[in-house]
């Protein structure tokens, strides 16, 4: 019989590093089907990218365990280990085994592509970020699919991750979960102590709190005119005449909420303009429908224009924003109780519930539903 001992595996950093990272992934993840939570989603996506940053530091500089050169494993070890496992006489590793050490270099890699491909989302769609005007939405697309497929990609990786523990654990009859926790693990033979490395814990501690507390304060002290992201992108085309003409009965619509043929089929229908005269002279007219057709969909200035124009087959030529199919999935669900509310009334009121509705940015931030 080996005499065992308790010694320290893990170092403080590292195991802060592995649970905040859980806590951004799963808070990214639960925010991210819904766009008034998008600013969550953003703070806990840079939270997830600089815990990154710091574990590839420490990967390198960190205690023993921790180190990268510590866990690097060639293939071959990994599917020795693989073969090894049904039976008894498999190894036991103080730190990582092969199949944990890959797990964790794979989901580093993919850690760091879902980070970038965010940033770069960010800017293109949303126009907001470091790339905010840099970069267009069509150049922005591929990378929201890459972001998307990237991210199910961890989350298998993550079950996976999840089943090799308990096997590891069940094997050995270890608690490996708890041992991500105290540090701590019990090992034969004369393993030497690691250091805790308390300092550098408590300062990514104190910065995660500071950051998330800071950024959670501003996004809670947002208001209507200071929404927490703001659009970043170059600012739309106004024109005083079309706010004159077409916002005396309803907002003005901005023209990049529809394609230039709706346009120019609202302008020809002047005299039946839902039920309404618009009673428009020649050179008004053309003045409006200039503005409108240079500053159409088409021209892909916000994500809404981007996203409409890519929804309108091209024999289509609606005449409502609230028929265009993007228009309906994005407020399918919201209930006819709301919609027939005294702050709302009707669907082409826009500006009940997005606070930029006359700049026609619509962003994720300037949302809300007017309470009942
Ligand atoms: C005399 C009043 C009046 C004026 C002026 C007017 N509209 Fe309208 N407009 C209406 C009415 C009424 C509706 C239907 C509103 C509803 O569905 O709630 C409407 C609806 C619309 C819609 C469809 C909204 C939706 O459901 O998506 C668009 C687009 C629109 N108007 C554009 C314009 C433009 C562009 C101008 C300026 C050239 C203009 N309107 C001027 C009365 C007006
Ligand atoms: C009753 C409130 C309400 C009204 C009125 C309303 N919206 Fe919205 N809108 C919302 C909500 C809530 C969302 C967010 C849906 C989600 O979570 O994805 C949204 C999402 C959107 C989006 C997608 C934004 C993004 O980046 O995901 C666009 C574009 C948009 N609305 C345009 C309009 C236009 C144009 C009108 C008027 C014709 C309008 N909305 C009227 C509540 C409203």
């Amino acid at each position: 019989m080996i005499a065992r001992k308790k010694v320290r595996v893990w170092d403080l950093p590292t195991r802060l590093f592995h649970w905040l990272l859980v806590l951004a992934f799963v808070l990214a993840w639960a925010t991210h089907d819904d766009s008034r939570h998008l600013d969550i989603h953003i703070i806990s996506g840079y939270t997830f990218f600089a815990l990154l940053m710091f574990r590839l530091v420490w990967g390198v500089v960190g205690s023993h365990y921790a180190r990268f050169s510590e866990f690097s494993y060639t293939p071959k070890e990994l599917f020795s280990y693989l073969r090894s496992l049904p039976g008894n006489g498999v190894k036991h590793y103080v730190g990582h085994n092969p199949a944990g050490a890959w797990a964790i270099f794979v989901l580093l890699t993919l850690g760091l592509l879902l980070a970038i491909s965010g940033v770069i989302v960010l800017g293109g769609e949303e126009q907001q970020g470091i790339l905010a005007g840099y970069i267009s939405f069509d150049q922005s697309a591929p990378f929201s699919m890459l972001h998307e497929t990237v991210a199910w990609a961890m989350v298998v990786l993550i079950v996976i991750h999840i089943c090799g523990v308990i096997v590891e654990s069940v094997l050995h009859r270890e608690n490996l979960v708890g041992a991500m926790f105290r540090g701590t693990k019990w090992v034969a033979g004369s393993s030497a102590q690691i250091p805790a490395h308390q300092l550098v814990a408590s300062v990514i501690l104190i910065s995660v709190i500071a950051w998330g507390g800071l950024s959670l304060n501003t996004y809670l002290a947002a208001t209507d005119e200071h929404p927490y992201q703001p659009f970043k992108g170059p600012a739309l085309a106004m024109n005083e005449l079309w706010n004159e003409e077409c916002g005396a009965c309803h907002l003005a619509f901005h023209p990049s909420l529809l394609p230039a043929r709706s346009w120019q089929y609202l302008f020809e229908q002047q005299d039946n303009h839902f039920q309404e005269e618009l009673m428009l002279d020649d050179e008004t007219l053309n003045e409006l429908l200039q503005y409108a057709l240079n500053n159409s969909a088409e021209q892909k200035k916000t994500e809404a224009a981007w996203k409409i124009n890519r929804a309108i087959g091209r024999d289509e030529r609606p005449l409502q924003i609230t028929a265009v199919s993007y228009w309906k999935d994005k407020h399918s669900a919201i209930s006819d109780i709301t919609w027939q509310q005294e702050a709302v009334q009707s669907k082409a009121n826009c500006g009940a519930c997005h606070y930029d509705a006359e700049q026609g940015t619509f962003q994720d931030a300037a949302m809300r539903i007017p309470s009942e």
